[in-house]
C-alpha cells in the first residue's frame, strides 16, 4: 500500500519540487495526496497543479473565526489521511489543535542549524543574514518534527556546509537550499518506508 503524503508550502515550492522529483525517480511507494497552502498561486500550487496533485487552500481570512478555521483543516486532514505531513516553506503556524491531533506525523525544514536562528522572524534570506552577522563558521539545514512552538520540535537531521570568506546572504542560501534538496527527500522516505521509523 501507498503511504500517504501531504505537503504545506507557501512559496516558490524548490523543496516540494525537489522531494516530488526524487520521490519519482526512485518509483517508492509514497504518493502525495495534497498540498495545501496559504498562499493562492504561489509557486508549490503551480507545481502541484501541474502534477495533477490536489490543491487545498487554506486561508485564516476566509473563516469567521479561529476555529472555523481549525476544524476546516482538521476535516481536510481527516479526509486525505496522510501518513506524513511536511511543511516545505509554510509561513503559517500549524494550529496547535492540529498538532496535538497528529503527533510525530508533522515534519518542517528550516535553513538553520537548529535550535540556532530559529523561530518566528527566522525565515528566508533574514536567516541567512542573520548567521552571517553572528560570524558563524558552518551553517546548514534541519528536518525536525513540529510542536507547539515555531522551529522548535526534536530533531530528526541536519546537513551542515562551511561558511566561505566571501558569503553573501543570498550566495548561502543557494547553498543551504541545495542541501535541503537532498535531505528532506531522503528523511520522507526513511520515515515512510523504514518500519523503525513509523512503529510498524
Ligand atoms: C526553505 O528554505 C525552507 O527551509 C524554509 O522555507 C524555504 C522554502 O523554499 N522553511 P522553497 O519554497 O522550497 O523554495
Amino acid at each position: 500500500m501507498n503511504k500517504r503524503l501531504v505537503v504545506f508550502a507557501s512559496g516558490s515550492g524548490s523543496n516540494f519540487q525537489a522531494l516530488l522529483d526524487t520521490l519519482a525517480a526512485g518509483n517508492y511507494p509514497i504518493v502525495c495526496v495534497g498540498l495545501c497552502t496559504d498562499r493562492p498561486e504561489c509557486g508549490a500550487e503551480t507545481i502541484a497543479i501541474k502534477r495533477g496533485i490536489p490543491v487545498f487552500r487554506i486561508r485564516r481570512g476566509e473563516y469567521s473565526d479561529y476555529s472555523a478555521y481549525v476544524d476546516a483543516m482538521s476535516s481536510i486532514l481527516e479526509k486525505l489521511q496522510p501518513d506524513l505531513m511536511v511543511l516545505a516553506g509554510y509561513l503559517k503556524k500549524i494550529p496547535n489543535e492540529i498538532v496535538r491531533q497528529w503527533p510525530l506525523k508533522i515534519i518542517n525544514i528550516h535553513p538553520s542549524l537548529l535550535p540556532k536562528f530559529g523561530g518566528k522572524h527566522f525565515y528566508g534570506i533574514h536567516v541567512h543574514q542573520a548567521v552571517l552577522e553572528a560570524q558563524e563558521e558552518v551553517s546548514g539545514c534541519t528536518v525536525h518534527y513540529i510542536d507547539e512552538h515555531y522551529d522548535h520540535g526534536d530533531i530528526i537531521q541536519q546537513a551542515h556546509t562551511p561558511i566561505l570568506t566571501d558569503d553573501t546572504p543570498e550566495s548561502l542560501q543557494q547553498r543551504v537550499l541545495s542541501l535541503e534538496h537532498r535531505l528532506l527527500p531522503e528523511i520522507v522516505i526513511q520515515l515512510l518506508t523504514d518500519p523503525i521509523h513509523h512503529g510498524e
